[in-house]
């Protein structure tokens, strides 16, 4: 029989990769999403489908981690089989600047759908997007399962809160509760104001000469970077074992973002050395230096293990960014040659639009 899923934060960069897993596994896909002013469902639209068609697999349903009253009737209602919780305010540094919002969705958000699943009186399985910022300032290297935690952000903070509360329900409700310990995934499909998709936009349009320097922070800091589409299929396996359990989830090799510069402008064949300036203003008030993954009882248990690594990431998100800088080019030469009032108007929005992704990137 069709299994129904829910996935809160499906317009984010793993909700998009996990959604087009489940509808090829063959579930019926429900997404909550949030009110916004202008379109957040980009990442989904190559798999939308109209609701008006009869039985369609992917929908979409208003919600909020921060509405409780939401979360309960869309339980109530749906009665999932699985529940992926991956809505989360997930930027580090923005978590600095609003530590008390952060922690009522990616902490309390969390206890806010724990207690709708008891409302309903339902017994999905439940996945939890736990962090390897958990992890903070590392106790030990590689860090697996045992590792103590020691979270270094309000968003770490607020992500082991909410670790610690799935635990607990599966202990005092027998829920069938996971936290996957996901180390850092990128993908073309990465928000643009987190680091490794910051670099390859930027090293690419810096290619096609549409801007001319890349402004970062702590190059020394070490990441271990894997690709989001292997990540989503070591949640969905989290939630098909017998047991429920806890889980690391990483490719084991960890690299500094110098290195991720040096690599993606390499391939480029660019000298970054000439593009790149430090900005202190992205600097945190405490950094995670390194973190690096020992995901074997993954691999024991899930028979899971990355498909991509490092280099193969890097290529990858180049790739696709350079066919994104070449299409703003191709729109630039259009608009710079357009005459009439509807380019003007086109010309004046697309301004904007750049006017506003410089504030975000001037503040993360
Ligand atoms: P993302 O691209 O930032 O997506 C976050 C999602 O959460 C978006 O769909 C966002 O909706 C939604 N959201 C934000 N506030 C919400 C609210 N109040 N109510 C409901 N939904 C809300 O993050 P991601 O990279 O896909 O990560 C997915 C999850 O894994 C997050 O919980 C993140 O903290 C965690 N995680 C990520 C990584 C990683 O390296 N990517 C590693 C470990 C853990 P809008 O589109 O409307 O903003
Ligand atoms: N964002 C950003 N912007 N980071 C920078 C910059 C910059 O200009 N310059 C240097 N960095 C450094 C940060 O200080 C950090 O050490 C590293 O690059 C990675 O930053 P992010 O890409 O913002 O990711 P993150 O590691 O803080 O958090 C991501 O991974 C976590 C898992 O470890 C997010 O996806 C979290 O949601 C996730 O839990």
């Amino acid at each position: 029989m069709e299994k129904t899923a829910l996935i809160t934060g499906i317009t984010g960069q793993d909700g998009s990769y996990l959604a087009e897993f489940l509808l090829r596994k063959g579930y019926r896909v429900h997404g909550i999403i949030r009110r916004s002013s202008s379109f957040n469902t980009s990442r989904l639209e190559h798999i939308y489908q109209d609701p008006h068609e009869p039985n369609p697999r992917l929908k979409l349903i208003y919600g909020d981690l921060n509405d409780a009253s939401s979360l309960n009737r869309i339980l109530r209602d749906l009665q999932p089989e699985e529940i992926y919780n991956l809505g989360a305010q997930s930027h580090v540094m923005v978590s600095f600047d609003v530590p008390e919002y952060t922690g009522e969705i990616t902490g309390l958000g969390t206890v806010r759908l724990l207690e709708a699943i008891r409302e309903a009186g339902i017994k999905p399985k439940f996945y939890q997007a736990s962090s390897s910022e958990l992890f903070g300032l590392a106790q030990e290297i590689p860090q697996n399962e045992t590792t103590p935690f020691y979270p270094r952000s309000p968003y770490g903070c607020a992500k082991a809160y909410a670790f610690y509360m799935v635990r607990n329900y599966r202990e005092a409700y027998s829920l069938f509760a996971c936290n996957g310990i996901l180390f850092n995934h990128e993908s073309p499909r990465r928000g643009e104001t987190f680091v490794s998709r910051k670099i390859t936009r930027a090293a690419t349009r810096i290619k096609l000469g549409l801007q001319d320097k890349l402004y970062l922070g702590n190059l020394e800091a070490k990441r271990d970077w894997g690709y989001a589409p292997d990540y989503v299929e070591a949640m969905w396996l989290m939630l098909q074992q017998d047991k429920p359990d806890d889980y690391v989830i990483a490719t084991g090799e960890t690299h500094s973002v110098r290195e991720f510069v040096e690599h993606a402008f390499g391939l480029l064949g660019l000298n970054w050395k000439k593009h790149v300036e430090i900005d202190p203003r992205y600097i945190r008030p405490t950094e995670v230096d390194v973190l690096i993954g020992d995901f074997s009882k993954a691999k024991k248990d899930l028979g899971w293990k990355p498909k991509k690594k490092f280099e193969d990431l890097v290529r990858i998100m180049v790739e696709a960014d350079l066919e994104l800088a070449k299409k703003e080019a191709h729109m630039g030469a259009y608009l710079s040659r357009g005459q009439g009032a509807s380019s003007r108007a086109h010309r004046r929005k697309s301004k904007e639009r750049m006017a506003d992704r410089g504030t975000a990137r001037r503040m993360e």
